[in-house]
């Protein structure tokens, strides 16, 4: 695991987004596994801008999302496929057709977290999945729990990943009460993994998940088993690291 001290959200932006940069150009047809959530925000603005200048091309990218809620449609603006619209694709060279996002309006969720799997194998695999971290150490949707989810499922939310996604909505009773994710199985799969991480309010689960036991309880503590972890975060999250 490498990790990589920033000073603040910006300079963290700016080096997760010099990692997928470097993915970028040395395999320009990578399978980019997407995260979505405030932390990736400033990274994606800092890739738009190196396609726009003409120092990235997507044009051979493939990209798998981790995660997505049950019930909202793709033009829903809380949805995360409409986020990743906004903030990546509809501004470079991604084909549509080569980006992918749980569907939050499936009808038949046990076939469609199957198929997700299997599209994720088709492409080959993941080259780099990019992650967050939730205040209760969740990825994807990851919740803590008595085991880690092995494969892509639905997943019912916590009340403080409710509580902290709230911001997002007009008000609490419009936050989905479930969600589609991928496993921890399919995370650890990825042959690279880009966790990003930012703010003080995150720091004592960062820690935990970094140096504490590996459990489900801790969902982000799995990471500690990958073979090729890149961790940026910010100062303020790094803070109970001596
Ligand atoms: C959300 C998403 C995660 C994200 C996390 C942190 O619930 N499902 O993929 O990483 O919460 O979000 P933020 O970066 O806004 O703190």
């Amino acid at each position: 695991m490498k990790i990589y001290k920033t000073k603040d959200y910006d300079a963290m932006s700016l080096k997760a987004a010099t990692i997928l940069a470097s993915q970028i150009t040395l395999k320009p047809d990578s399978v980019l596994g997407l995260a979505t959530g405030s932390s990736p925000v400033g990274m994606y603005k800092k890739l738009v801008e190196w396609y726009q200048t003409g120092n990235l091309d997507f044009s051979q990218i493939m990209s798998v999302n981790l995660d997505e809620y049950r019930g909202l449609s793709p033009d829903n603006e809380q949805s995360y496929r409409y986020f990743m619209n906004t903030h990546l694709f509809d501004h470079v060279n991604i084909r549509k057709e080569c980006t992918h996002v749980p569907d939050g309006l499936t009808e038949n969720p046990d076939q469609a977290c199957e198929d997700y799997e299997a599209l994720i194998e088709s492409l080959g695999g993941v080259d780099i999945q990019v992650l967050g971290m939730g205040h209760n150490g969740h990825i994807g949707f990851n919740e803590p729990c008595s085991e880690f989810a092995k494969i892509t499922h639905c997943v019912d939310l916590a009340p403080s990943t409710i509580e902290a996604n709230k911001r997002f909505f007009e008000s609490e009773a419009d936050v989905p009460r479930q969600a589609y994710s991928m496993g921890i199985g399919t995370i650890m799969k990825a042959k690279k993994i880009l966790l990003i991480v930012s703010g003080a309010d995150k720091a004592e689960t960062l820690y935990r998940a970094l140096t504490g036991p590996v459990t489900p309880e801790v969902p982000a503590s799995i990471l500690q088993f990958h073979k090729e972890v890149y961790v940026v975060a910010d100062e303020a999250a790094m803070s109970c690291f001596k």
